[in-house]
């Protein structure tokens, strides 16, 4: 029985919406399954305003144009990261300053990331990798210390909450991920959460091209015009069917997750108190929405053999992200390697598990009982 790495979940809904946003002949952005998708956000997580994007990516970047940063900026995020978060920094012509991170959850070290504060430090750009929630208490108390703006990379943590605090709904801005990798998926898709009222209005403008669009479709004006910066930052509305069929399931989904991240947390929670590997250790008050696993192993020689014999079982698991700041464009920002030597250690032992929706019902037992056989062979019984 192979387990991949990734498969889509389909509620069941995704067909009937599908068709319907077809025959509905509003296919654009901005229409009644995008509207509902947002409100329906907005109601369970208590969102101040979302804007659907064509992906996460899209949305890290209409958050970089929201957050007004530009050449002479810097911008603090974690290196343990996808290019994405990086991109939507340089994009704008400012500069990213890459900190390292806590093992426990992979997400930015905020102490480090306080060192890094100079004069010219505008944004804070953590993330809450694995659907673990970084430590907003924090990175909101940083901000506030030296008046920055905050944009989470909430690209894998919805459903997540900090504190009884829906991850998106404490920082200035948050910006999800609805690509077929993620819990919730429309293939391609991403969204904003703009959390200050008072930069609703301009956010309305970056989405629709950098128009002033939307004060047309309210009533305000008569012709729109070019009015800022802007792009096309919009989901389809056939997309946003898809995705909507998904939110309304974000419970279930979110339930079988939690099921396979606590079969593995079962499984390698023994090998870590034998010293032979770490897992995730979210902190208190987290309630993690069961998005990926990792594992830590305690050399990269053992984290590449348990790769290849897992793989030999048809068991894929994954090595996660290569840190930015040692990659090809790290290194023309300035970066060496040796700035962050602990992300570059864990980066070269670390493993993401298979984890996917429908592992919880079909395969589950299969893909434990493959790791624990590699994990014997490698540091015996536990
Ligand atoms: C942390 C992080 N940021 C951003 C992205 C980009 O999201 P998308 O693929 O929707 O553009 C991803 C996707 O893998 C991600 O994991």
């Amino acid at each position: 029985m192979k387990i991949p790495f990734n498969i889509p979940y389909l509620t069941g809904r995704e067909e009937e919406y599908f068709l319907a946003a077809l025959k509905s002949r509003r296919h654009c952005g901005n229409h009644a399954f995008g509207q509902k998708c947002v409100e329906l956000m907005k109601h369970k997580y208590g969102f101040h305003e979302v804007f659907l994007t064509p992906s996460g990516t899209a949305a890290l970047e209409m958050g970089c144009l929201l957050a007004d940063i530009g050449p002479g900026d810097e911008v603090i995020l974690p290196s343990y990261t996808f290019s994405s978060t990086g991109n939507a920094v340089v994009l704008t012509g400012a500069k990213p300053v890459f900190c390292e991170v806590d093992p426990d959850t992979m997400n930015a070290d905020v102490r480090h990331m306080a060192s890094l504060v100079t004069p010219r430090t505008k944004l804070l750009l953590p993330i809450d990798y694995a659907g673990i929630p970084c430590d907003r208490t924090a990175v909101n108390a940083l901000a506030k210390k030296h008046g920055l703006s905050v944009l989470v990379d909430a690209a894998q943590s919805i459903h997540s909450f900090a504190n009884g605090k829906p991850c998106g709904a404490d920082e200035d801005m948050a910006a999800f991920s609805f690509h077929e990798t993620k819990n919730l998926g429309c293939g391609e898709g991403g969204g904003l959460v703009v959390n200050r009222p008072e930069w609703v209005e301009r956010a309305r403008f970056l989405q629709e091209k950098g128009t002033d669009r939307s004060l047309v479709l309210s009533g305000v004006r008569s012709k729109y015009s070019w009015v800022d910066k802007g792009s096309s930052f919009l989901l389809a509305d056939l997309l946003a069917a898809l995705l909507l069929a998904q939110i309304e399931d974000v419970e279930i989904i979110t339930n079988k997750r939690k099921k396979v991240a606590a079969a593995y947390h079962a499984l390698y929670g023994p090998y870590e108190k034998a010293g032979a590997l770490r897992i995730p250790h979210p902190p208190a008050g987290a309630d993690c929405n069961g998005h990926a696993v990792f594992v830590i192993f305690d050399t990269a020689a053992n984290r590449d053999r348990f790769l290849a014999l897992l793989r030999e079982k048809d068991v894929h698991a994954y090595i996660g992200y290569l840190p930015l700041h040692s990659s090809v464009m790290g290194r023309c920002h300035g970066c060496r390697p040796e700035d962050l030597p602990l992300t570059e250690d864990l980066a070269a032992r670390i493993v993401r598990l298979p984890l996917y929706t429908d592992l919880a019902d079909t395969g589950l037992d299969h893909c434990v009982e493959a790791m624990q056989t590699v994990l014997q062979a490698m540091y015996g019984t536990a």
